[in-house]
């Protein structure tokens, strides 16, 4: 998991079985950066280090409590050339 910025939004980027996910790198219930959060490939979901609360990398969803509100997914690519782009649009937004 790497954090990034992208025009001043934190988000943190996941490699999971050959795919990119990008997500919002706060934690919607206390704020705290899922880059330093857990992962779990088999339920596919960033589990925070602070309280717990997991969210589903593909969607944002918050599937564990206390962690009631999702955070952001953002769509990604693999350009010819080998670079991961992330785009600004975010799932809340669709
Ligand atoms: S800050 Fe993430 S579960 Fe509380």
């Amino acid at each position: 998991m790497i954090p990034v910025e992208l025009d001043g939004r934190p988000v943190v980027l996941v490699r999971h079985a050959g795919e990119f996910f990008a997500v919002q790198n706060n934690c919607s219930h206390k704020d705290f950066p899922l880059s330093e959060a857990g992962f779990d490939p088999r339920d596919e979901v960033l589990v925070c280090a602070w309280h717990g609360g997991c969210f589903d990398i593909r969607t944002g969803a918050a599937v564990v409590l206390p962690a009631v509100e999702p955070v952001e997914t953002f769509p990604v690519r693999v350009s010819a050339d080998g670079w991961v782009e992330i785009g600004l649009t975010g799932s809340l937004a669709r």
